[in-house]
């Protein structure tokens, strides 16, 4: 693992050394226009390929883009181009595809306007399901290694659909109150309507060059889709993903930011936007008759990572001043205090249960082997719990004894860690497929099954009993990432993402 984080800094470093020539990034322009352009678009804003911008690339190192380069994607239609260009050349185009493009890429309204586009008309479409399987208790299943979407019943565990998606979903599909539409967003800032009683695409529209994630507001009526690139918030009609406003993310003191992400907030009947690179949180009320204009809540810091109170009075949010979390009235925007955590805690995968009567919440930490647990009376971190490895996702139900979480990270990734809720302690670790990453699980709506994925090309999503951790099924599937309960998440119920 080590080496695979260092792997960029010192590609990085040798490229910017004095003794390396720098790639000929003229070249590498002139390549790109002849043998990419057609696929990834001018100024490498996307098309039938993903955009290979900066900010697109961000989450890969510099070794896979070249060996993609070089070597293709199987089941594609990224080829290989090893035999057509050299290596220097694909050395140079690896680096080029790293930087800002000369011309900044711009995203206009006409442009989301532009890209708007109706599938189906819901209108004319039956409102029942036309399927035999409970409505509230599908689960949406992203496969990431394929780009996919699975409809599965969470009752036989069968697929009932399967789509293609966009490239790169993210930050978790959302769901319209009622349940019957699910709203996706991907990387390049596709946002998808999808209707779960039909199994039918009902709407499309691109609404951002790079995107964090969307949320739905309470109601069912707004659809608010965050991104980095540009650094605004879009609000869609959740009807048919129909532009109505695009706001800006600039500060008060005018400095333009990216999103870290969109929340909606139900009980406060709004949404919260996180910005990135100033120290502002917004609110935006989504009342009868919104405007969108948001309530600035000024933070002492930058605000990276998020989650709420049960009630959403409060926000926990990392902070790099606080070194840990910081808990932040919504309504004051006073800093209520600082809970100091080590290491990287991933809040945004947090989850709250009840112990002894009290609200509990645990954090995974993404570079520590660490699950902490603070009680949200008194904000003290109550029991630092070691595991293998540090982890992503952390999950229950209200229904279940146990909290599981992952250890994503380093040579124990295959295994799964169940926490008991109560004694706070490891009681048992599971490991589903020796050697292969073990990650994410959601529960079916009763509690009494969840679905767990093996993270692998050949990867699965595994069926368990949550009570006699007995495994029900197996359903092969690439690379499935998250998994999503329609009930639960409706109900915004205790133990999932939010
Ligand atoms: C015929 C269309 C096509 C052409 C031409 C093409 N690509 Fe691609 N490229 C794709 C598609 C489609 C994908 C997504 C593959 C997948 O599903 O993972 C992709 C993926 C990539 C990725 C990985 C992106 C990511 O985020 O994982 C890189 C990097 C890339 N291409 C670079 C290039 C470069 C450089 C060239 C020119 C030398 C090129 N591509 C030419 C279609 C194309």
């Amino acid at each position: 693992m080590r080496v695979g984080w260092l792997a960029p800094l010192l590609w990085i470093g040798a490229v910017h050394g004095a003794t390396v020539p720098e790639p000929d990034l003229a070249l590498a322009e002139h390549n790109y226009q002849q043998h990419c352009q057609q696929c990834h678009g001018v100024n490498r804003i996307g098309g039938a390929g993903p955009a290979l911008l900066p900010q697109s690339l961000s989450r890969i190192k510099p070794n896979e883009i070249r060996e993609v380069i070089t070597n293709g994607r199987p089941a594609s239609q990224m080829a290989a181009f090893g035999t057509v260009l050299a290596p220097a050349q694909i050395d140079g185009l690896t680096h080029h595809l790293q930087r800002p493009p000369a011309v900044e890429p711009t995203w206009s309204e006409d442009d989301t306007r532009r890209s708007h586009r109706l599938l189906a008309d819901v209108a004319s479409l039956p409102d029942k399901p036309q399927h035999h399987a409970d409505p509230l208790n599908l689960f949406v299943v992203v496969e990431a290694g394929d780009h996919h979407v699975d409809i599965v019943d969470g009752d036989r565990f069968e697929v009932l659909a399967r789509f293609a998606s966009h490239f790169a979903l993210h930050g978790g599909p959302k769901f319209s109150p009622d349940g019957r539409f699910v709203y996706f967003a991907s990387r390049d800032g596709w946002i998808s309507l999808y209707d779960l009683h039909n199994l039918t695409l009902i709407a499309e529209v691109r609404a951002g060059l790079n995107t964090r994630n969307l949320a739905v507001s309470k109601d069912g009526r707004w659809v608010l889709v965050g991104n980095t690139l540009p650094g605004n918030v879009v609000v869609l009609d959740a009807r048919d993903l129909s532009l109505v406003k695009t706001v800006a993310t600039v500060g008060l003191d005018g400095q333009p930011s990216r999103v870290s992400a969109v929340y909606t907030a139900p009980p406060r009947n709004s949404f919260i936007v996180a910005l990135k690179d100033v120290k502002e949180v917004w609110e935006l009320s989504t009342g009868p008759h919104p405007d969108f204009v948001p309530r600035r809540i000024e933070a002492e810091d930058y605000l990276d990572d998020f989650s709420f109170s049960p009630d959403y009075r409060q926000l926990l949010a990392t902070s790099r001043k606080a070194q840990g979390g910081q808990v932040i009235d919504l309504d004051t925007g006073r800093i209520v205090t600082d809970i100091a955590l080590p290491g990287m805690p991933h809040l945004g995968s947090g989850t709250y249960w009840k112990r002894d009567g009290h609200w509990v919440f645990a954090t995974p930490n993404i570079s520590k082997g660490l699950i902490s647990v603070i009680d949200f009376d008194t904000w003290k971190v109550i029991q630092q719990i070691p595991t293998l490895g540090p982890g992503f996702f952390l999950r229950s139900h209200v229904n279940s004894r146990y909290a599981w979480t992952d250890v994503f990270f380093g040579p124990d990734n295959d295994a799964i860690h169940l926490i008991d809720k109560q004694t706070l302690e490891i009681a048992h670790t599971l490991r589903p497929m020796p050697g292969k990453t073990a990650a994410h699980v959601e529960f079916t709506r009763d509690g009494r099954y969840l679905l767990l994925s093996i993270w692998d090309t050949d990867g699965a999503l595994i069926v368990y009993d949550s009570h006699t951790l007995k495994e029900i099924k197996r359903l092969p599937m690439n690379k499935p990432s998250g998994k999503y309960n329609v009930g639960n998440k409706i109900e915004f119920a205790e133990g999932t993402s939010h």
